[in-house]
């Protein structure tokens, strides 16, 4: 009797020790207590469907939820936007440190489908990882970042923690939501090319198509390629944004392809280069690559984009790509 008591007890408690959702995990680590009360005070239900899930979790640590409910406005978190959140921070494959942080970088699929979010025209909306910077091409690996909405970047602090169901990794910062092209030029101060976006009436044009990349130059580099936009006429500002616009394709730097060239909205197209650690249109190098928007990508540029049709070129053509 004593002896099947021991064989039962063994049986049941071995699967038990084993089992390790992730909510127990959530719990068990100190750096996720302000997500663990968060899911088991307010939101159960979240925390059950979170926990019957597998693949990769993007948990973020008690100082970057903390940081991230100061700043929100308390009113819009609703459980909507929660669960949103929670799917942004979902990978449905199992990805480990290693596989997020290989040359180039990898773009992972998320759980996010709210069309706000996701209008690819079926897929869910992604993040972009790399230990190679936002572009993917730095010569040397550096901490892991995950690449998000708006330009946001969250650093991996603690990566691959296994639980039943995949791996989760313990981030600094709570992922940013995939934004319009426009929304994201004005969180990035890209004001002189959103002065150009609205002058034009262009803005409908990068922001509805459930596919596209946008090529995003700061002021520094409008400016510092003497363009006066208040000098162009409208057709001749419109011609320079469709040749900044990639229609149809997602382009995150992990599809575009070295020496490959890229049809633009008009027409000519733009060459990739991949080189010296950097990533480049024409011979124009990529500032911060990869931001991800919730119809495509967005790169922003260091100088600006001269097509062979283009106006612009009229005025002081300065090679801004190598002035960085
Ligand atoms: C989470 O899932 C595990 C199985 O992976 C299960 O044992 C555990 O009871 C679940 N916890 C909650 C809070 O749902």
């Amino acid at each position: 009797m004593a002896l099947v008591k021991l064989y039962l007890g063994v049986l049941l408690c071995a699967p038990l020790a084993l089992a390790a959702g992730i909510a127990e995990v959530i719990a068990q680590t100190p750096e996720l207590s302000t997500l663990n009360s968060i899911l088991t005070t307010d939101h159960p239900d979240l925390l059950a469907e979170l926990n019957a899930t597998a693949g990769t979790f993007f948990a973020p640590s008690n100082d970057a939820l903390n940081a991230f409910i100061s700043a929100a406005d308390p009113n819009q978190l609703t459980a909507e936007v929660l669960k949103d959140l929670v799917n942004y921070h979902l990978s449905p494959t199992t990805l480990s440190a290693a596989d997020l942080g290989q040359a180039g970088g990898k773009i992972a699929e998320t759980k996010l489908s709210d069309p706000a979010f996701a209008n690819l025209g079926g897929p869910a909306n992604v993040v972009y990882a790399s230990a190679y910077g936002s572009t993917g091409q730095d010569a040397a690996p550096g901490p892991l970042k995950v690449y998000s909405g708006i330009g946001g970047e969250s650093t991996v602090t603690n990566p691959d923690i296994q639980y039943d169901g995949g791996l989760m990794h313990v981030i600094d910062r709570v992922l940013d939501f995939p934004q319009s092209c426009t929304t994201t030029m004005q969180a990035k101060s890209l004001t002189t090319l959103l002065d150009a976006v609205k002058r034009t009436n262009y803005a409908d044009t990068i922001d509805l198509p459930a596919k596209f990349t946008c090529l995003a130059p700061t002021n520094e580099a409008i400016q510092g390629a003497g363009i006066d936009i208040s000098a162009l006429s409208d057709q001749q500002v419109l011609d320079a944004l469709k040749y900044h616009s990639i229609p149809g394709e997602v382009d995150y730097s992990t599809v575009l392809e070295d020496g490959k060239e890229y049809p633009t909205l008009l027409g000519p197209t733009v060459k990739v280069h991949k080189k010296d650690g950097q990533l480049y249109f024409n011979d124009v190098a990529v500032q911060q690559g990869n931001i991800i928007t919730n119809n495509g990508v967005a790169h922003v540029l260091s100088g600006v984009l001269i097509s062979p049709t283009d106006a612009w070129a009229t005025t002081t053509a300065v090679d801004t790509a190598t002035t960085i």
